[in-house]
């Protein structure tokens, strides 16, 4: 039977890129979303994949929300922690609410996913969890003190995780992914933007698609020996 595969923040940008490529490879696929309705609807009716409305910042409601996608859909093998936000602004500038929001779901949406499906993926002795880190998160970033911590976190936790999985047959690993062309990335200021495009050796921003082929290796059958590895997908900006 097809595992079943988890993708938050599944519906825009690379994680719909990354549901789309484990579809391709014979996941069955869900995606979580926490805010517009409507852009949900538009994914499932063009992917087939459904998706489930939930906050990962919440702990209760990820945990509820996991038991409800393994009633109707199947148990959880595989999770790609992927929900992202941001709340850019220099230190002076940011409120204790903007650093609170981005660590509660870039970070706390890792933990709560993945309490609510290792043991499963224990049980059954076989899962695969990959969190989405950042270029950010490895190297720092002006204006992302927030952001930066979450996505250092990610990596720091994927490294702890991998170690209490390996015995079980349970891979966790991270990607890096430098600057890719999503809404996310549209939001920086032009002027900022064309600074940082400079600095990347191969000369564009990646693609979505380009992140979701190193999720669909990580979590495929040849991916069995990687684990508490980053992937770094970044046109060679930070080589690390
Ligand atoms: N290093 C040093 N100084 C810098 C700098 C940098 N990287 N960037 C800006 N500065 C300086 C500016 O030159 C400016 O100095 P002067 O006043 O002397 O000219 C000063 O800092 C203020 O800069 P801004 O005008 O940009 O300040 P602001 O308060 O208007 O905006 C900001 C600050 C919101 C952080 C803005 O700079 C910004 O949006 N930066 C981009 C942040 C970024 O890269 N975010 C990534 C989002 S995508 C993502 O996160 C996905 C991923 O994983 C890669």
């Amino acid at each position: 039977m097809a595992h079943v595969a988890v993708v938050t923040g599944g519906t825009r940008g690379i994680g719909r890129a990354i549901c789309e490529a484990l579809k391709e490879d014979g996941f069955t696929v869900v995606a979580s979303y926490a805010g517009n309705d409507e852009k949900a609807r538009a994914f499932t009716d063009e992917t087939g994949i459904p998706a489930y409305k939930f906050d990962v910042g919440d702990h209760d409601a990820t945990l509820a929300a996991c038991e409800k996608i393994a009633a109707e859909v199947g148990p959880i093998d595989v999770v790609v922690n992927n929900a992202g936000i941001t709340r850019d602004g220099t230190l002076l500038k940011m409120s204790y609410e903007d650093w609170e929001d981005v660590m509660r779901t870039n970070l706390g949406g890792c933990f709560n996913m993945a309490k609510a499906t290792f043991a499963g993926m224990k049980d059954r002795k076989w899962g695969r969890i990959i969190n989405i880190g950042s270029i950010n998160g490895q190297a720092g970033q002006y204006g992302q003190v927030n952001y930066a911590a979450a996505k250092s976190g990610i990596h720091g936790f994927t490294k702890a995780l991998a170690q209490e999985g390996a015995r079980y047959g349970i891979t966790v690993n991270a990607i890096a992914p430098g600057y890719i062309d999503t809404d996310m990335v549209a939001a920086v200021p032009e002027n900022v933007l064309e600074k940082i495009v400079a600095k990347i050796p191969v000369g564009r921003l990646g693609k979505a698609s380009e992140i979701a082929r190193g999720v669909a290796f990580l979590a495929s059958e040849d991916g069995a020996f990687v684990t508490g590895s980053t992937m770094s997908i970044n046109g060679g900006q930070h080589m690390y």
